[in-house]
């Protein structure tokens, strides 16, 4: 199976970035399963109905979140409520949504997809996603061979040894949260493939998406600034994943970073 995971989609740049490269790359690639970060779809913050509406038409099969997926700019949260739609599993129980789930596809393979969100230099009290995700990838292996993380957090070191603790039972784990696409990508000794951010599809000429001028005056005055999404730059970050589907180990991982042009 061909997985295409692709990086934080951010605001309306990065989903206009989708709505002209995804079915192209999809069609290109011969890829089987498009799965997105969804986080900042909304103006930077949140994801609404609407848009995951959208992404979906896009060619996205499932979308993950993180420390911005409780955000709801249209104050509907009912939508978290659909199955290709996941959040961070190891939030408190009582929020909306689901942290993993099993994706069929039209030829009727199976997929499964945890979302986790670590902890370091994170603000939120959450659950230990190395309990939390091993016992959800555990789970998940006994419904498909195939199981593809989305593990959202800040440091490098904390995805990494997630993958490394899970090598050999999640087909992929894939950072996301920092918006800077790594060049470490590679497949653990076991079989997992590894990536410690996927990065970000939205302006490139931005700080991790937003304006740069509104997030230097936060760095120089230390007192709270508000930001505005950058729109300039348009780039499509991700990573093409192939895996095994019996065994359900990778075989190939492959960065994807493109600067898209867009059509006037
Ligand atoms: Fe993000
Ligand atoms: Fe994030």
């Amino acid at each position: 199976m061909k997985i295409l995971f692709v990086g934080d989609v951010f605001a309306d740049i990065g989903r206009r970035v989708l709505s002209e490269r995804l079915e192209s790359l999809i069609a290109e690639q011969g890829v089987d399963c498009c799965i997105a970060n969804g986080e900042n779809a909304a103006g930077g913050h949140g994801m609404t109905g609407n848009l995951a509406r959208k992404l979906r038409r896009y060619g996205v099969a499932a979308i993950t979140g993180g420390n911005h997926s409780f955000t709801f700019p249209d104050n509907d949260s009912s939508f978290m409520n659909e199955p290709h739609i996941l959040r961070p599993l190891n939030y408190p129980p009582g929020n909306i949504g689901h942290g993993s789930t099993v994706l069929t596809l039209p030829d009727g393979r199976t997929v499964g997809i945890v979302n986790l969100q670590g902890r370091t230099f994170h603000r939120e009290i959450i659950d230990c996603p190395f309990r939390t995700g091993k016992a959800a990838i555990e789970a998940l292996r006994e419904k498909t061979s195939i199981v593809i993380v989305d593990f959202h957090a800040e440091t490098t070191s904390e995805k990494l040894a997630f993958a490394t603790m899970m090598d050999g039972r999640a087909s992929a784990v894939i950072g996301t949260h920092t918006h800077v696409q790594t060049a470490d990508e590679r497949i653990l000794g076991k079989g997992t493939a590894f990536i410690s951010d996927v990065g970000m599809t939205g302006p490139e000429d931005s700080i991790i998406g937003m304006k740069a001028e509104g997030v230097i005056r936060r760095f120089l005055l230390q007192t709270p600034v508000r930001f505005e999404p950058a729109g300039e730059g348009p780039m499509l970050n991700a990573v093409l994943v192939v895996v095994d589907d019996d065994t359900g180990r990778a075989l190939s991982i492959r960065r994807v970073f493109e600067r898209i042009r867009f059509s006037l």
